[in-house]
């Protein structure tokens, strides 16, 4: 790899410490010249100060002890937490965080030739981090059109996790828009490190269904629909916080969460109206196993599949498996109706710890005909070989609590009509033969 900068980095080391080091200096990265551009782009949002990593990662100080784990996890593609297969299925995401492979192969010959730290001449320019307390969507979206509230909670600093379910009366609409994008905000700092996970339900006034405007966990929490997708949300009704507290130490009176909403204006309301993400079992429902009758013996492994015809076509906009700590594969695959199959998704190293939503980029979401089926795949590990087990002499069932399994799909799906159907595979193909052309 060689940068703009690397010339002189070269004559330096060159001057410092004779010509026998040329190949070794242009060839072996260093941190300020190769490493430091990685962590800004892909690490040090999280690994900051401040932030949610165990650890910061903004120097060659705070850096160079943890060179080996870095190299580990990495490699591993533990790191940053992004843990779909990229060696099949769709590749291209609105919110990917993952490493290419140049990347992770300039991190490990960082290491293995000795952690160099370089010249400090070459570091890239500090970049400004967005602060925990400020929108995640603020740069992309500007500020929320509307910001909702839930009700203040006495976080207690040490105990039992604590769930938080108040009822809100939602206002501020004079008329039914359609949310384009929502972000989910726990008070910073001590919402983020104590705020596990939790959703925002809006219950319109007079109408059965309810209008999911925000879910979140560790690693997911915004949501951009597709363009001219939307979700229709009324002008008034109650939102049903549910909001899962952590203690972790420190107490905090009155802590606020809060979501912002984004809406498509009003007069250009998106062609399609979306559910946002639905839920889909992963357990087989007729006549096989149910997700209520997981049941995997010690040091074993236990495979589920479920499978949901799509009655009318659709547009997946992302991908969010859920399981317990045993959980490591979810595969979301299509069967269409000419019986050929395609795996969309896979999610090969899971970890309950973050809940992770794939969002398909606008060009590669999948647009599928009425009749497909979406068959899922759960794979559990309660062998010593899965690093997270917390005890794999322990027989498995269905349940809440993490020690417990579960197997579900959250799915952002919008269904179409055929017309619209038969529109949005001609405007890909448009696409594509643009491409091609260019
Ligand atoms: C979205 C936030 C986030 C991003 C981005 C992220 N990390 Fe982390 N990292 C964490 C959290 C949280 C943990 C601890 C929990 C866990 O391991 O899942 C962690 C753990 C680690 C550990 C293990 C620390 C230990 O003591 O076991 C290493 C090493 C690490 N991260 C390196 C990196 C590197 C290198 C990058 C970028 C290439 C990165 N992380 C990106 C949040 C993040």
């Amino acid at each position: 790899m060689i940068h703009h900068r690397s010339l002189l980095s070269l004559v330096v080391s060159v001057m410092l410490t004779g010509l026998s080091f040329q190949v070794f200096a242009q060839d072996t990265p260093t941190f300020s010249r190769d490493v430091a551009p990685i962590l800004q782009q892909k690490c040090q949002t999280c690994h900051n100060p401040e932030g949610i990593g165990p650890m910061p990662l903004m120097n060659y100080q705070q850096v160079r002890p943890f060179a080996a784990l870095i190299q580990d996890r990495t490699s591993k593609r533990i790191m940053p937490p992004w843990h779909l297969d990229p060696t099949i299925g769709i590749q291209s995401f609105k919110n990917d965080a993952s490493l290419s492979d140049e990347q992770i192969a300039t991190i490990a010959a960082w290491v293995e030739g000795g952690a160099l730290e370089g010249n400090p001449a070459d570091l890239p320019a500090l970049i400004e981090l967005i602060s925990g307390a400020e929108w995640q969507l603020g740069e992309q979206m500007g500020p929320p059109d509307l910001v909702i509230k839930s009700a203040p909670f006495d976080v207690i600093a040490n105990g039992q996790d604590q769930w938080w379910e108040p009822n809100v009366p939602f206002e501020g609409m004079n008329k039914e828009r359609f949310l384009k994008a929502a972000e989910f905000k726990p008070s910073y700092p001590l919402g983020k490190k104590v705020v596990h996970h939790g959703h925002a339900v809006l219950i319109p006034e007079g109408e059965r269904r309810q209008v999911a405007l925000a879910r979140y966990g560790v690693g997911k929490s915004w949501e951009i629909y597709p363009e001219g997708t939307g979700m229709r949300v009324p002008t008034s009704g109650s939102i049903a916080w549910n909001l899962h507290y952590f203690p972790v130490g420190a107490e905090g009176p009155g802590d606020v969460v809060e979501v912002g909403l984004w809406f498509y204006p009003e007069d250009q309301p998106p062609e399609l109206e979306t559910a946002g993400e639905v839920m889909f079992r992963v357990d087989g429902l007729k006549g096989m196993a149910r997700g209520q009758d997981i049941v995997i013996p010690p040091h074993s492994y236990q495979v589920l599949q479920g499978t949901h015809r799509l009655d009318s076509p659709a547009v997946i906009h992302s991908y969010r498996p859920h399981l317990h700590m045993r959980g490591k594969v979810m595969t979301m695959e299509a069967i269409l109706p000419d019986g050929s199959k395609e795996v969309l998704s896979q999610v090969n190293k899971y970890n309950h710890n973050w809940q992770i939503s794939y969002i398909y980029a606008d060009e590669e979401k999948p647009i599928l005909p009425s009749g497909t089926i979406l068959q899922f795949t759960s794979v559990f590990d309660n062998t010593a070989n899965n690093p997270i087990n917390p005890d794999p002499e322990q027989w498995v069932v269905f349940g809440r609590r993490g020690v417990d399994e579960m197997s579900h799909a959250w799915v952002g799906i919008t269904n179409l009509n055929e017309e619209q159907y038969t529109q949005a595979i001609a405007e890909r193909r448009a696409r594509q033969e643009t491409l091609r052309l260019d």
